[in-house]
């Protein structure tokens, strides 16, 4: 890696024709970066990582399908990754891919199994009464900033409806549930001992919940896991509940408020703002497709030699899913507006191991929720600053923006 350029430079081949999947230059526009290296090598390309780990990046809609659909020959085990020995232990994108026997990194009838169980639990909650409590959920967060006639919706309301509206999902107490949000985010946003100590927290939170719902089980995710026909045991059903809401929180806290984003920045949907409950739909199908929550996912691994896309892929390389890159794809990738009534996006994933059913479904619930509520009690929502100056965060994972500024007559407080 002697030769390795700095970050700072022209996209451009950084080392054997690799184009760097990180970096201010994709951070600025991510966009551009999918075009180029679809333009340079096709719907799969070669890439590197944090740290010049290399990879290879799926860009093309048909490819994602099928790497996404094949799971005998694109696997999800970390194990299986032949780049181990390139990977330092400090690497920022461990946490991605480090090997733990929850349901992320199972596969075959074992996955089945957990996942089946999973949506088992999901499909029991009832989504008239989710949507109620997000009622109530975005209700009491807009009561704490009404008054003032401005707000940051990432962080005084996206951020922090997801997790309430899964503590629900999962049974949690009232009186629990702030505590939970606040660890889950720390471990979230922030790095070093600080976020090891809160996931501590989060995963002592998940062992007592499902230890009192063994005891005094309830109508609720954890009870409908312990009593699945898999026969999960305590462990698994405490790790599972943590992939559960780690993947709930930041994907939908991104749906939320890159949509309430496009429906305050576009003109579509700017004349219709306060009686705008028609075009909600819309807004939510257009950022799945044009800004989606979760832009790549690491990932699976190739279980044998291949050939993908037009490259010679090897046992063991890493494959992400370039799922933002495949909604674009100019094959398939609707033009503007034209998302109404095209839901074949890729932004859930794909195949077995995709977002499983019907956890799209819930997350849809929370989020358009919560922007209805949000137009109805503060109908005049206008940006605090250009819509150019709004920042999106610096993560090639997700695609969310650090701060949604905005302004509004002073309401009333239920
Ligand atoms: C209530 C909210 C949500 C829940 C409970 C949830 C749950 C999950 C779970 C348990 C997995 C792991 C599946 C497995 O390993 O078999 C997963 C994967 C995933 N989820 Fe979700 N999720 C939610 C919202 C979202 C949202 C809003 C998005 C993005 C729009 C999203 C995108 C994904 C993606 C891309 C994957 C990986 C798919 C793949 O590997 O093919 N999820 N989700």
């Amino acid at each position: 890696m002697t030769d390795v350029q700095p970050h700072t430079e022209p996209i451009g081949a950084a080392q054997d024709g690799r184009i760097r999947l990180y970096g201010p230059k994709f951070e600025s526009d991510p966009a551009a970066l999918y075009t180029q290296l679809r333009r340079q090598h096709g719907p799969v390309a070669p890439v590197l990582l944090e740290g010049d780990v290399p990879a290879w990046f799926v860009c093309g809609y048909r490819e994602v399908h099928q790497v996404t659909t094949d799971s005998q020959q694109f696997a999800r085990d970390t194990r299986r990754w032949n780049a181990w020995d390139r990977v330092p232990p400090d690497w920022p994108l461990l946490a991605y891919v480090v090997h733990n026997p929850s349901v992320m990194f199972t596969e075959g009838a074992e996955h089945r199994r957990r996942a089946g169980a999973i949506s088992d639990a999901l499909d029991l909650v009832d989504q008239f009464e989710l949507s109620a409590h997000c009622e109530k959920i975005a209700d009491r967060l807009i009561d704490e900033f009404a008054g003032s006639g401005e707000a940051d919706l990432v962080s005084q309301y996206a951020q922090r409806i997801p997790l309430r509206a899964a503590a629900f999902m999962c049974g949690m107490s009232e009186a629990d549930t702030p505590n939970l949000v606040r660890d889950l985010t720390v471990s979230v946003d922030s790095s070093g001992p600080e976020s090891m100590e809160a996931y501590g927290r989060v995963q002592q939170a998940m062992q007592n919940l499902v230890a009192g719902k063994r005891a005094y089980p309830g109508p609720d995710v954890p009870s409908r896991l312990l009593a699945n026909e898999g026969g999960l045991t305590d462990e698994e059903i405490v790790l599972d509940l943590l992939v559960v809401l780690a993947a709930a929180h930041q994907p939908t806290t991104n749906w939320i408020g890159n949509t309430v984003r496009l429906m305050l920045t576009d003109d579509r949907f700017a004349t219709s703002l306060s009686g705008g409950r028609a075009s909600v739909g819309q807004a939510l199908n257009e950022v799945l497709w044009h800004d989606t929550p979760t832009q790549n996912f690491i990932g699976r691994f190739a279980t044998r030699d291949t050939m993908l896309g037009g490259q010679r892929v090897r046992a063991g390389d890493l494959l992400v899913l370039g799922l933002a890159a495949a909604n674009a794809d100019p094959q398939v990738r609707p033009g503007e507006g034209g998302a109404l009534g095209n839901r074949a996006q890729l932004s859930f994933g794909h195949g077995e191991h995709g977002c499983p059913y019907p956890a799209p479904e819930l997350a849809e619930v929370i989020t358009r929720t919560s922007i209805e509520v949000l137009l109805d009690r503060l109908p005049d929502l206008t940006l605090a600053v250009p819509g150019e100056a709004l920042v999106w965060r610096q993560s090639v994972w997700m695609r969310g923006l650090t701060a949604l500024p905005v302004t509004f007559t002073p309401g009333y407080v239920r």
